[in-house]
């Protein structure tokens, strides 16, 4: 029977979260179909099951090995504080060390050691052994986070990295729950085999423990089978002008990359500065809770609310949003969030307060998953290591900052109120006044990330947001930079002439020029690419124009439109012309019915100029050589056509092209071309986003 609702638009609320229902699943399927990303995935969660475990089974091991009250307590704060340590001081080193080194054995030799500490604290059964064994483990721990977070994109296409985020989030923080259990079960299984064995004596602890060994031994030979994750790149260990570094070098080179590049920085503010309000609001949650005069119980409830908050905020937050340019939701996030915890330091109401909670912390959730998806695209292999372990130790150090320092802070303040007249009051108390400016640092942060990273200049965030909202209609994409297509048959040096261009530009001062090309520049358009240049292959002269079309719709979808949306430069080797002339022209396919197909592929999208390097295909297969892909073996009649087309096309429109004549030489040709560029550059500079740099160039 036919589906009653086929074809029928979607309408309400119920419709729309069915339908992210939907997708999500699909994309939760197509993640875990990755063999190797589930394999990582397996293991991250058995090493998390095993922190949570550690963290429960070891500060219960060390109040089991104190005296007094009070030496426990020590104990246990002891325990805590030597978990936090490793991040001040190895933290650098841990990201270096993800990028210089085989990250797969990383991993092995982190959870191996972890396993073994673990068997240690157990054997040895002494206070100091415990505290030392701690701290060794949270170091290997963190020589095992960037090597991960680092290796993910190495397994999955870009588009799939919100999701395994997502996951990856889910398990981190969703697995405390069964550790808890497992906690309290292994603990009452201890005692009941201690009455009967021996070995079970010592410690209540101690199944917990060898239990959480046995987590980490397993997460080591899950690691073991994925040999696609090594990621180590020659050049992590080399500089920009290809000289070998030492270790401390090549941080620098990782915070000075973090520090240049505006949309990391922005990225690595903005995760930062949500963690320090985080921080400030979990130091002043049990104080906030006094202040209204409730007691234990909405304690309790306030920190429930936190953690499903950020449950939605990861799991549905993100797919809600979909519509929403993620650079535009990371900074629109953050500000909702601090927009949150201020209101909440005002309210004198702890149902306000859990609902403004809840509200912050899913905007943080979203954030979060935002922010590190972005990171991972964004941050080539080469430095993805060190700019995880970078961001990793930056948040210890600011939580444990402002843990420490927020209610000493908010106690220094003290209690006070401001009499407005009438027996009306404001109150100005620390907690008030702490949480009040947190949450507006918070804002302000979110408000700089916005600005620096934003990607729909001139498109208004209101418009956006109701058309997330499908109140209004998607505002058309304002271009914002300026687009170069180069043309030509085959030999004619369209590669070295773009890269010249890019040296001239770079040296003109202009900023954010990006080289891209077709077919063959997003992940499923390497894949059509190999198929159309394969001599192999065999392919109607309509399923061959489809396909180009099919790798343009994906290279304008997810390069062009954004990179130019930002504001970016773009030189693109090959567009719409290759096809007219290579499929209408070469081909004879009808130019109306490529047209059609190309206005599908790009939705409208032309360069502002189209440079033609114009040569005689016999002196451009010379220079090709006898080993030819598909389209170079095809006969000289088909070439001379090629030509033909682009000539014409040229000649029809001839504003929006640059003709030269690719027999000069490349310095002669790269002189005219510069000349046209900058000239159309510096017409358009002041009604475009394009910019002169403001900086040297990141990796110099
Ligand atoms: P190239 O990127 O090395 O120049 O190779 C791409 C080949 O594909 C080249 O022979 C031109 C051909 N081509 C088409 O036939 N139609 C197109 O739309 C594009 C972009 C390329």
């Amino acid at each position: 029977m036919r589906d009653a609702s086929f074809g029928r638009p979607l309408s309400g609320p119920v419709d729309e979260l069915q339908a992210v229902q939907v997708d999500q699943m699909h994309d939760l399927r197509s993640v875990l179909q990755v063999r190797d990303f589930r394999r990582l995935y397996s293991a991250l969660a058995l090493s998390s099951l095993g922190d949570w475990l550690g963290l429960l089974a070891t500060t219960a091991l060390a109040a089991a090995l104190s005296k007094s009250s009070s030496a426990q307590l020590y104990a246990i704060s002891g325990v805590l504080l030597v978990r936090l340590v490793p991040a001040l001081v190895f933290g650098p080193f841990a990201g270096a060390f993800a990028d210089r080194f085989d990250r797969r054995w990383t991993m092995i030799v982190s959870d191996l050691v972890r396993g073994g500490l673990f068997v240690g604290i157990v054997l040895a059964q002494r206070l100091d052994v415990l505290i030392v064994a701690t701290f060794l483990i949270e170091t290997f721990s963190l020589f095992w986070i960037p090597a991960k977070e680092a290796s993910v994109p190495n397994l999955l296409a870009p588009e799939q990295l919100e999701t395994a985020n997502q996951l990856s989030l889910i398990v981190t923080y969703g697995s405390a729950v069964p550790a808890a259990a497992l906690f309290a079960l292994l603990s009452s299984l201890n005692r009941a085999l201690a009455s009967g064995i021996g070995f079970f004596h010592s410690n209540p602890v101690d199944l917990a423990l060898y239990f959480d060994a046995a987590t980490f031994f397993v997460a080591a030979m899950t690691v073991f089978g994925l040999t696609k994750i090594s990621g180590r790149s020659p050049r992590a260990n080399r500089s920009a002008s290809d000289q070998p570094v030492s270790l401390l070098g090549s941080i620098r080179v990782g915070w000075v990359y973090v520090w240049r590049n505006k949309l990391v920085r922005g990225l690595v503010v903005g995760i930062l500065g949500a963690f320090a309000a985080g921080g400030v609001v979990i130091a002043l949650s049990r104080p906030y809770v006094e202040l209204l005069s409730a007691g234990n119980a909405a304690y309790g409830l306030l920190f429930g609310d936190v953690f499903l908050g950020l449950a939605i905020g990861f799991t549905v937050g993100p797919r809600l949003l979909a519509d929403i340019s993620r650079r535009r939701l990371f900074g629109m996030c953050i500000v909702g969030a601090g927009a949150c915890v201020a209101i909440v330091a005002v309210v004198p109401n702890l149902s306000l307060a859990l609902v403004f909670v809840f509200v912050a912390t899913a905007f943080a959730g979203v954030a979060w998953v935002t922010g590190y998806t972005l990171l991972q695209q964004e941050v080539p292999n080469e430095l993805r290591g060190r700019t995880f372990g970078f961001v990793q130790s930056m948040i210890q150090v600011i939580l444990f900052l402002t843990l420490a320092a927020g209610p000493a802070l908010a106690g220094a303040i003290g209690k006070h109120r401001i009499r407005l007249g009438n027996g009306a009051y404001v109150r100005a108390d620390g907690i008030t006044v702490v949480l009040f400016v947190a949450g507006l640092g918070a804002l302000a942060v979110g408000v700089s990330s916005f600005r620096r990273m934003d990607d729909r200049l001139g498109v208004s965030i209101v418009r956006e947001l109701l058309a997330a909202c499908h109140i209004a209609a998607p505002p058309p994409p304002a271009p914002a930079g300026f687009f170069v297509a180069f043309e030509g048959g085959e030999g004619a040096g369209k590669s070295t002439q773009i890269r010249l261009l890019e040296s001239a530009l770079a040296a003109a001062g202009w900023d954010d020029v990006v080289l891209t090309h077709e077919p063959g520049s997003t992940t499923p358009g390497s894949t059509l690419r190999s198929l159309l240049l394969d001599p192999a292959t065999v392919l109607s002269p309509r399923a061959e124009a489809l396909v180009y079309a099919a790798d343009r719709a994906e290279h304008v979808h997810r390069v062009l439109r954004p990179r130019l949306a930002e504001g970016a430069i773009v030189l693109c080797d090959r567009y719409v012309d290759s096809s007219l002339a290579y499929q209408g022209a070469g081909r004879e396919i009808p130019l109306d019915a490529l047209r059609r197909v190309q206005r599908l592929a790009t939705q409208g999208l032309q360069p502002d100029l189209t440079i033609l390097l114009d040569l005689a295909p016999e002196i451009g297969l010379g220079r090709v050589g006898a080993n030819r892909d598909r389209m170079e073996a095809q006969p000289l009649a088909f070439h001379r056509a090629v030509r033909d087309g682009f000539v014409a096309l040229a000649h029809r429109e001839r504003g929006r092209y640059l003709v030269v004549d690719a027999t000069q030489s490349p310095e002669r040709v790269a002189a005219e071309v510069a000349a046209e560029v900058t000239r159309r550059l510096e017409r358009v500079a002041g009604s475009r986003h394009v910019r002169r740099a403001d900086a040297a160039p990141v990796l110099a």
